[in-house]
């Protein structure tokens, strides 16, 4: 099973950026937790960081052809990138949306998400466990 785990812009900075909303983990420290998991599940996983919203479609086209399903921080383009929402549509694999925060709580722009309504569903507001919760939902639901 392969799973393509895909970070959006910003996120390189995890960190520095905004400790007090996004915390202290690095991203590194985001993929090796990932790593762990992913061999727990005994699934093979790739992670990528894209600053750009035509960078991450690419990607995700490329790895249409060879994974099973998808991962998605798509971090500020949630908001509003309907390219970005097209290309998970358009590609078709089970999709897994996650954030750090809980977008619901915070600013009213965060609160909405064009990117959600294409995947299979949404993890937020668990830090860097959301990506092992998606992880975990996503292998099962490929396993079913
Ligand atoms: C985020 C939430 C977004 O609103 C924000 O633009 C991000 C990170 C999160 O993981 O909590 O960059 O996707």
């Amino acid at each position: 099973m392969n799973v393509l785990v895909v970070h959006g812009p910003n996120l390189d900075l995890l960190g520095t950026r905004e400790p007090e909303i996004y915390g202290s983990e690095t991203l590194a420290d985001i993929d090796a937790r990932i790593a762990r998991v992913a061999e727990a599940l005994k699934i093979t996983v790739r992670t990528v960081q894209l600053n750009s919203e035509g960078d991450m479609i690419d990607e995700i086209h490329r790895a249409a052809a060879s994974v099973d399903g998808i991962v998605i921080n798509p971090a500020a383009f949630s908001h509003y990138a309907y390219a970005l929402r097209d290309a998970i549509a358009a590609v078709g694999k089970p999709t897994v949306e996650v954030h750090l925060t809980n977008i619901y709580g915070r600013e009213a722009f965060r609160a909405q998400s064009v990117t959600a309504g294409v995947c299979r569903g949404t993890i937020a507001g668990f830090g860097a466990e959301s990506y092992c919760l998606a992880l975990r939902a996503l292998a099962d639901l490929l396993r079913r």
